[in-house]
C-alpha cells in the first residue's frame, strides 16, 4: 500500500522533556489513521512536526514519497485542522472557507465553485452567508474542516477537533467525519485521546505512550490483543478485568498465586509460553465479555453489585479483598448480590502481562489472533 505520510525516526525535545522519542509509522492513502494516547504523550508535537510547525531533533518525514522534512508547512500539501478551531468570528461562513483559496489567488470563479462544493460536502451550505461567529460550535468545528479541505491538500490533519463540542454532538460529528472521509478518499491523520473515538472512527490506531509508540493496529486488533498492560489498561471501556500474582508451577500445572487466592492457568497455558514467567509477578486481564458465570469456572467470587446494561447484567465480582472484576451475563440469569458465584473465562481471550516490563508473553503457534 502506499504511504501518503512517513515519519522516520522522527524525535523531539523541548529542553529536558523528551516529546517524542524515536517514533516511526507510516499512514496509507485513503484510510484514517488516528495517534491515540494521554495528555502529554506527544501526540500534537508529531503532528505539529508533520505539518512543520516544529522542527525535528533528528528523523526524516516524507509525504507523497517526498522528503519534506527540511520544506515549510505551506509546501508540504498539507492542512492541519486545530483543537481550538479558530474562525474569522467577523467574516461570513464562505469568507472563511474562501481564506485559504483567497491567499492562493485562485480565480473568483473557481473559488466560489470550490467553497460551494465543500459546503455541501459538509452540510454548511445555509450557512454560507451567516457571521461565523454566530452559528454553533458543531459548525465552526466543520468550517474549521472546511478551509482545509477546499484548499484540497494530500493530507488532513486533525488534533482533537471534536473536543470542544458535547457529548452527543460529538458522536453525530464522528459519524459524519468517517461518512465525509469515505465519501472523498482523503488521508486523514487524526489525533485524539479518546479511546472510544479512535475505536470507532479508524481504518488503524497507534497507540502512544510517552513520547513512543507501543502498538500500531487496527481497532479491533488493538481492542483483542493489546501487546502491553499499558495498551490493555488504556482500550476498552468498561476497562479490562486485572488480577496481579504470581506465576507458580507445582506437578507441572500453572496457577496464579496470591496469598491463599490459587488460580489454575492450563487452559491458558495452550495460547502462551508462559514458562518463561514462572515465578514472576504477573498480571492477567480479561474483558467482561470474555468471561461468564458458570458453575465449574476457576475463579470464586462473591457478588457485590448487580448493573443494567442494555441487554444484558453487569455483575461486580469480589474475588479478591482488593480486586472486583466486571461480568456480563444475560439479563435473565438467576443471580442475586451477596451470593457466592463461579466465573469461567474465555481461555482464548484471556491476556497474561509481566508486571514489571508490561510485556505479554510469546503466544504458541501463532493463535490467539497474533496478526
Ligand atoms: N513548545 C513546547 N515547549 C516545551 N514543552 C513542550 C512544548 N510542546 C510540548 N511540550 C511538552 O512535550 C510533551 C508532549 O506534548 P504534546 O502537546 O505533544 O502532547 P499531547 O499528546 O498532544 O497531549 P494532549 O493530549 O494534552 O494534547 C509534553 O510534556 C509537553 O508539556
Ligand atoms: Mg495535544
Amino acid at each position: 500500500m502506499e504511504a501518503e505520510v512517513a515519519v522516520d525516526s522522527v524525535s523531539k525535545r523541548f529542553g529536558d522533556t523528551v516529546a517524542v522519542d524515536g517514533i516511526s509509522f507510516e499512514v496509507y492513502r485513503g484510510e484514517i489513521f488516528t495517534l491515540l494516547g494521554p495528555s502529554g504523550c506527544g501526540k500534537t508535537t508529531t503532528l505539529r512536526i508533520i505539518a512543520g510547525l516544529e522542527k525535528p531533533d533528528t528523523g526524516r518525514v516524507y509525504i507523497g514519497g517526498r522528503d519534506v522534512t527540511d520544506l515549510p508547512p505551506q509546501k508540504r500539501d498539507v492542512c492541519l485542522v486545530f483543537q481550538e478551531y479558530a474562525v474569522f468570528p467577523h467574516m461570513n461562513v464562505f469568507e472563511n472557507i474562501a481564506f485559504g483559496l483567497k491567499v492562493r489567488r485562485i480565480p473568483s470563479n473557481d473559488l466560489r465553485k470550490r467553497v460551494v462544493e465543500v459546503a455541501e460536502t459538509l452540510g454548511l451550505t445555509d450557512y454560507l452567508n451567516s457571521r461565523a461567529g454566530r452559528v454553533g460550535l458543531s459548525e465552526q468545528q466543520k468550517i474549521a474542516l472546511a478551509r482545509c479541505m477546499v484548499v484540497e491538500p494530500r493530507v488532513l490533519l486533525l488534533d482533537e477537533p471534536l473536543t470542544l463540542v458535547d457529548a452527543k454532538t460529538r458522536e453525530r460529528m464522528r459519524r459524519e467525519l468517517r461518512e465525509i472521509q469515505r465519501r472523498i478518499g482523503i488521508t486523514m491523520l487524526y489525533v485524539t485521546h479518546d479511546q472510544l473515538e479512535a475505536l470507532m472512527l479508524s481504518d488503524r490506531i497507534a497507540v502512544m505512550n510517552r513520547g513512543r509508540l507501543v502498538q500500531i493496529g487496527t481497532p479491533i486488533e488493538i481492542y483483542d490483543n493489546p501487546q502491553s498492560l499499558f495498551v490493555a489498561q488504556f482500550i476498552g471501556s468498561p476497562t479490562m478485568n486485572f488480577i496481579e500474582g504470581v506465576l507458580k508451577k507445582y506437578g507441572g500445572k500453572l496457577f496464579l498465586e496470591r496469598d491463599d487466592f490459587k488460580m489454575p492457568l492450563d487452559a491458558i497455558a495452550k495460547y502462551y509460553d508462559l514458562e518463561q514467567l514462572v515465578d514472576r509477578e504477573v498480571v492477567i486481564g480479561f474483558r467482561p465479555e470474555d468471561s461468564s458465570i458458570d458453575a465449574k469456572g476457576a475463579l470464586e467470587g462473591s457478588i457485590e453489585l448487580i448493573e443494567v446494561v442494555g441487554d444484558k447484567l453487569a455483575l461486580h465480582i469480589k474475588v479478591l479483598k482488593d480486586v472486583v472484576v466486571k461480568v456480563y451475563t444475560s439479563i435473565y440469569e438467576d443471580v442475586a448480590a451477596g451470593s457466592k458465584v463461579r466465573i469461567s473465562l474465555n481461555p482464548g481471550k484471556v491476556h497474561v502481562f509481566d508486571k514489571t516490563s508490561g510485556r505479554k508473553p510469546l503466544p504458541i503457534g501463532g493463535e490467539h489472533g497474533i496478526p
